[in-house]
């Protein structure tokens, strides 16, 4: 999917026209056919790096989704750097941690931020992420949430953080976003074996920040089955 110019922080796409949508629409397909063909429903978007895009595509995959008459459900487990709430224009007071401290029930964490999409913020930042996701809560809760929803996509930090591991086992699969030009081989590879290990499977890749042409400063994501 093609980020214009003008892409401003955290934006979320609403126009149906242009090259964005587009690729949007392109990723979009793909994960549904996979998604159906796999029996997969609840999906991890990891990254290499920090910053290769993973918020901004869950929230415009998950609003395209939503438009496509999917039941979508976006969990931001990015208990250090969470972001997801500010496309929805969503304070960020309460949410997943308190859910997981047992201060908040399952529906008071459960947003909708428009028709057949809905949002569960991470909450405040704990200092203890790892052990919070480790609970048997967060498993459950989303477990619980598979009877509601077509798509459950679940934000996380960068794969070698022990908090997307976890993540990843309570996840069906997992996309990984790369920073075109930026994350090397290398890193994708690690990035892989690292899931692979973990018995994390993936669903493909999806390639971040690609320059159109050589003077273009547009930029686009592009959607690579593994
Ligand atoms: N396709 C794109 N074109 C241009 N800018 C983009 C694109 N995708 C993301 N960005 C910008 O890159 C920055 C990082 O994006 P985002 O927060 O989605 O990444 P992230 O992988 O979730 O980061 P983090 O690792 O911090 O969670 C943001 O400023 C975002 O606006
Ligand atoms: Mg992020």
């Amino acid at each position: 999917m093609v980020i214009k110019k003008q892409y401003s922080e955290r934006q979320l796409i609403k126009k149906e026209k242009g090259v964005i949508p587009e690729q949007i629409r392109n990723i979009r397909t793909n994960i549904q056919y996979l998604a159906d063909k796999r029996n997969l429903k609840v999906i991890m978007v990891t990254s290499c790096r920090q910053g290769e895009g993973k918020s901004s595509a869950i929230v415009n995959l998950a609003y395209f989704m939503a438009k496509n008459n999917k039941k979508v459900l976006v969990i931001d487990s990015d208990l250090r750097l969470p972001t997801i709430h500010k496309p929805f224009q969503l304070q960020n007071f309460s949410g997943l941690t308190d859910f997981l401290n047992e201060l908040m029930d399952e529906k008071e964490t459960i947003q909708q931020v428009a028709e057949n999409l809905d949002v569960v913020t991470s909450g405040p930042l704990p200092y203890n992420p790892t052990e919070l996701l480790s609970k048997k809560r967060f498993k459950t809760f989303i477990d619980t949430q598979r009877v509601d929803y077509d798509f459950i996509f679940v934000d996380a930090p960068p794969s070698g953080l022990a908090d997307s591991k976890i993540i990843g086992s309570v996840c069906d699969s997992t996309i990984i976003v790369v920073e075109n030009g930026k994350t090397t081989k290398n890193q994708l590879k690690t990035c892989i074996d690292t899931c692979k290990m973990q018995n994390i499977d993936i669903i493909g890749v999806i390639r971040n920040k690609i320059r159109k042409k050589k003077h273009d400063s547009n930029y686009y994501y592009n959607y690579v089955k593994e």
